[in-house]
């Protein structure tokens, strides 16, 4: 509907300047004549679209506001473009006009949609001659995922994991090119007594290739964690590796090397599960950069020296004791802080290639505890003057993956719980409810279809719960609420997949070439419209970032669906509607397929 509603609105602003010449307007006028003028039908049986600027204005110009309406209407109705989409428009209640589009219309719009596979989604154009001259690229940055190296992928990484993947895809949808930036924590003092420790208990994997495999790589931070806090020589040690790092010793390399490795190790296998594509760049790849970027602030007299740390205060940013909350950009022992790095990836980001990604657009996602070191950095860089004016950088935070009881989610036994569990669990519980639903149907599956048909519903209910949430609440796990047949979840869009699926293996044909679709029924007229917002919805979340909203649209199509599917004949129909439903189930798969394809879940025709 976005090229529809386009139309509409340009044809209402050409009546608008022909009823309201531009020059006689007062300035309270031509505020109420630009805003948004053209908004969805608050009821369906309103039509499509509404105008309600006559109310507003009526004040202003002194006239009744019906009366407004109705010139506003006359003036339409003058227009060829106008009429070519829209019936008649009707005058409501004190002064509304309500638009419906009109049946050719909407028709020639289910045809488009039969026979593309963007289904009406249109693709980004970077190439108009404008942009190419300013050397504008389409170039956007997804921070995601972004865990700790030796550390625990904790819920949190989770959710940005599944939550910047489908960003992503969306954006690349659009037509971006897309940066999937995993910004791991691979540097810092941690890695002194991680080192220090290797050393001692695996020397041998210093020089040999492979032999040490650090089969639990978390328990082995503890270790060196303990020792670190209890044994002086053992923190000397790790302080001087930490020097050693840094110098580019290289034992200590190897050693963090290593470290690195096994850590890739045990976050792909979460990637490969999830089926999420991610680019690693460390924290370590800026190293090469930050004394520029101390230099570079310290010229544009931004730093400050508090006792001996170099130091930056912000407007706004204050402590929890109330104070002003200094951003440390270089320790007093010369060490740098996890916002530096920051700052040389945001310049390193911004920066036109071959020095830099040159992208236009970053997107950090975390949990929304970050909140204040991104606006602090932004600002930072702003003032540093390193966001160029047509660039735009956002924090893209999150809220808390919490238990059933409303707390931190954790094991029975009160430990964080590790990813791959979770995912174990979701699968192991999809089977048996997939087991015992196949015994109250009566039927039977083999081995392979049922550990198929687990795992991808046990993923999905995992991926899907996380993304159907407003992503800034917090959020509260549950596997009974996610698995469930009915409601906003995973298995029930999974389900009006599987309907229609049913519908062709019963000999209903999905490939309509039909030339002669015609629609009588309520149900049919609802779901062509609600097939329609697609594209409106897309653009949405391309804009604001919130993949719940195509979360939302898919469960709302999939309840439509399910009506038309219970209230109406599609394969028992006569011709012309047999076919003309057949092409509004194949329109419906698709449109779920790809809202799924577009969220990172997987779909299937059987469950
Ligand atoms: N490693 C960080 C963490 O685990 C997340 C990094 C997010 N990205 C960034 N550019 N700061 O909390």
């Amino acid at each position: 509907m976005l090229e529809i509603s386009t139309k509409l609105e340009e044809a209402l602003n050409r009546a608008l300047v022909q009823v309201f010449p531009k020059e006689d307007r007062s300035p309270k006028a031509t505020s109420i004549l630009t805003s948004a003028l053209l908004v969805p039908a608050s009821k369906p049986e309103f039509g499509d679209f509404q105008i309600n600027c006559a109310l507003a204005l009526a004040k202003e110009i002194k006239q009744p506001p019906r009366q407004i309406a109705q010139q506003i209407v006359s003036q339409l109705q003058k227009d060829n473009d106008f009429l070519k989409i829209c019936n008649t428009p009707m005058i409501a209640g004190p002064g509304f006009i309500n638009l419906s589009i009109n049946t050719k219309t909407l028709i020639s719009e289910i045809y488009i949609r039969l026979n593309d596979k963007r289904l009406g989604v249109p693709l980004k154009d970077f190439q108009t001659a404008k942009e190419k001259e300013e050397q504008k690229n389409n170039r956007v940055i997804v921070d995601f995922s972004s865990p700790n190296i030796a550390k625990e992928m904790h819920v949190g990484h989770l959710r940005s994991t599944i939550i910047g993947d489908s960003l992503a895809r969306v954006l690349e949808f659009c037509g971006y090119e897309v940066l999937r930036i995993n910004h791991v924590g691979d540097w810092g003092t941690q890695f002194g007594m991680l080192i220090t420790h290797l050393k001692e208990v695996v020397p041998e994997a210093l020089h040999t290739k492979d032999v040490v495999e650090i089969s639990d790589l978390v328990n082995f931070y503890r270790q060196a964690k303990k020792r670190f806090d209890e044994d002086q020589i053992f923190q000397n040690q790790s302080r001087n590796e930490v020097v050693n790092l840094q110098a580019g010793d290289q034992e200590s390399l190897t050693a963090w090397q290593l470290l690195c490795n096994q850590s890739r190790k045990e976050f792909q296998k979460i990637y490969d599960r999830l089926d999420i594509k991610l680019t690693e760049r460390g924290e370590s790849f800026y190293n090469k950069f930050l004394v520029d970027v101390i230099n570079e602030l310290k010229s544009k007299n931004l730093l400050i020296n508090d006792q001996g740390a170099k130091c930056i205060f912000l407007d706004g940013l204050v402590g929890k004791d109330g104070k002003p909350q200094p951003i440390i950009i270089q320790k007093s022992d010369g060490g740098f802080n996890y916002a530096t790095t920051d700052l040389a990836a945001i310049k390193y980001r911004l920066t036109k290639s071959p020095d830099g990604d040159g992208a236009f657009r970053l997107i950090y996602v975390t949990d929304a505890g970050q909140a204040s070191h991104f606006f602090g950095v932004f600002q930072i860089a702003n003032l540093a003057n390193w966001i160029p004016k047509d660039c735009q950088v956002e924090h893209v935070p999150f809220g808390l993956v919490q238990g059933e009881d409303g707390k931190k989610l954790k094991t029975r036994s009160g430990e964080t719980i590790r990813l791959v569990d979770l995912l174990d669990e979701a699968i192991q519980r999809a089977k048996e409810d997939l087991t015992d639903r196949l015994k109250t149907e009566n039927r039977s599956e083999n081995e392979s279809f049922i550990n198929q048909v687990s795992t991808t519903v046990g993923i999905a209910a995992i991926k899907y719960a996380d993304l159907s949430q407003n992503r800034v609440s917090n959020y509260q796990f549950s596997f009974d609420k996610m698995l469930s047949l009915q409601g906003n979840t995973a298995p029930y869009l999974l389900y009006a997949l599987v309907r229609i699926a049913g519908i062709s293996r019963k000999g209903g044909d999905l490939n309509v070439s039909s030339k002669n679709i015609q629609f009588n029924e309520p149900q049919e007229w609802v779901l062509v419209r609600k097939l329609l917002e697609l594209d409106c919805v897309i653009a949405e979340v391309e804009k604001e970032l919130l993949p719940n909203r195509l979360c939302g649209y898919l469960f709302e199509l999939s309840q439509t669906f399910n009506r038309f599917y219970d209230q109406i004949p599609i394969l028992k129909a006569s011709e012309p509607s047999r076919t003309s439903r057949l092409a509004l189930c194949s329109i419906t798969a698709d449109t779920i397929k790809l809202g799924m394809s577009l969220l990172g879940i997987p779909t299937l025709e059987r469950m």
